[in-house]
């Protein structure tokens, strides 16, 4: 566990994505909250979606079904919506008010633990949404507010200011050079939460290891973001050959071993993958670890 920012809550360090193929309607309904339910017994208690996620806000819901939700910090996002295979962005007070209407409904919470706007871009981080926001807290719709952006500058719009306790950025193994603003976050007193925990395991894939449709799709999802990434995924190549670890529990570790970050997200369809990554959390880090990847 560890201290989520100024809210004064604790958090387990790791938490669970219910995105990508998880949250996808050919990933069977029972096997994604057959690993929500896994996680909660492992006492993970972040949970991660959005409602241009897929069916990440309904199979959530009913994966938390019964559960004190209180105990839980279960994250939602607003401003982004998928119409078909389109995604539409509206950052108006009004978009955000409706959309935390239908992610309530979806999830069956009356009150959504937290709340981030999905890659805001700055210019529209202006006082009025920071307003609105803080308005849906005080109604008692959210739990918390915050930022999910990967964008330096809309970061450092909001460092420090309210009502943004939390905010979500791509802190992992592709990114860390990311850890000095990590920590100039925290020290302003907000929760960071790394997204994309496991760097996509770009580093890892392998075309030889498709084994099922959900590795093809990850496998054609790599293909879309930089080259930046894929560069920063060939020298991470090595990961794969560190004695007694696998790449992915491994980059997870290290991501967990910036003192600032406050949950490392990671997403997984597989059982096995959910019990690797957690296992991680209570091992060491091999010797010479943090010299091969200077955050
Ligand atoms: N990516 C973004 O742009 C973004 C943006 C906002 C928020 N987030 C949050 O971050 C979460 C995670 O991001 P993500 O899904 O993009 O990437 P990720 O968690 O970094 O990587 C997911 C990939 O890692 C694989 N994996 C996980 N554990 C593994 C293991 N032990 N061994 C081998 N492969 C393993 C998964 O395959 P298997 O299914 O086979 O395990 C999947 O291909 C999201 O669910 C979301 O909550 C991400």
């Amino acid at each position: 566990m560890r201290p989520l920012g100024r809210t004064g809550r604790q958090v387990s360090a790791l938490g669970l994505g219910c995105a990508s193929w998880w949250a996808q309607a050919r990933f069977p309904e029972r096997e994604a909250i057959a690993l929500v339910h896994a996680a909660l017994e492992r006492g993970v208690t972040v949970f991660d979606t959005g409602p241009s996620y897929g069916c990440g806000e309904i199979r959530l819901g009913k994966a938390l079904r019964g559960r004190d939700p209180d105990r839980l910090l279960v994250l939602t996002k607003a401003g982004t919506e998928r119409h078909g295979r389109r995604l539409r962005k509206d950052f108006s007070p009004t978009a955000i008010r409706t959309s935390v209407e239908r992610s309530r409904k979806r999830l069956g919470l009356d009150r959504i633990p937290a709340l981030l706007l999905h890659g805001c871009p700055p210019e529209q981080l202006d006082e009025r949404l920071a307003e609105a926001l803080g308005e849906l807290v005080s109604r008692g719709w959210i739990g918390h507010a915050g930022l999910n952006s990967f964008d330096p500058v809309a970061l450092r719009q909001v460092k420090g200011r309210a009502p943004f306790d939390l905010i979500m950025t791509d802190y992992n193994v592709l990114r860390p050079q990311r850890a000095a603003l990590v920590s100039e976050l925290a020290a302003a007193g907000q929760a960071v939460l790394a997204a994309a925990g496991a760097g996509r395991a770009l580093y890892a894939l392998d075309w030889t290891g498709i084994r099922a449709p959900r590795d093809l799709w990850y496998w054609l999802r790599a293909l879309g973001p930089s080259r930046t990434d894929w560069r920063a995924a060939r020298r991470l190549r090595w990961l794969s050959e560190v004695p007694g670890w696998q790449p992915v529990p491994l980059a997870l570790r290290w991501a967990l071993a910036h003192p600032d970050v406050a949950c490392v997200l990671f997403n997984t369809t597989r059982l096995q993958h959910l019990h690797a990554n957690l296992d991680a959390a209570a091992r060491e880090l091999p010797p010479g670890l943090a010299e091969r990847l200077p955050g």
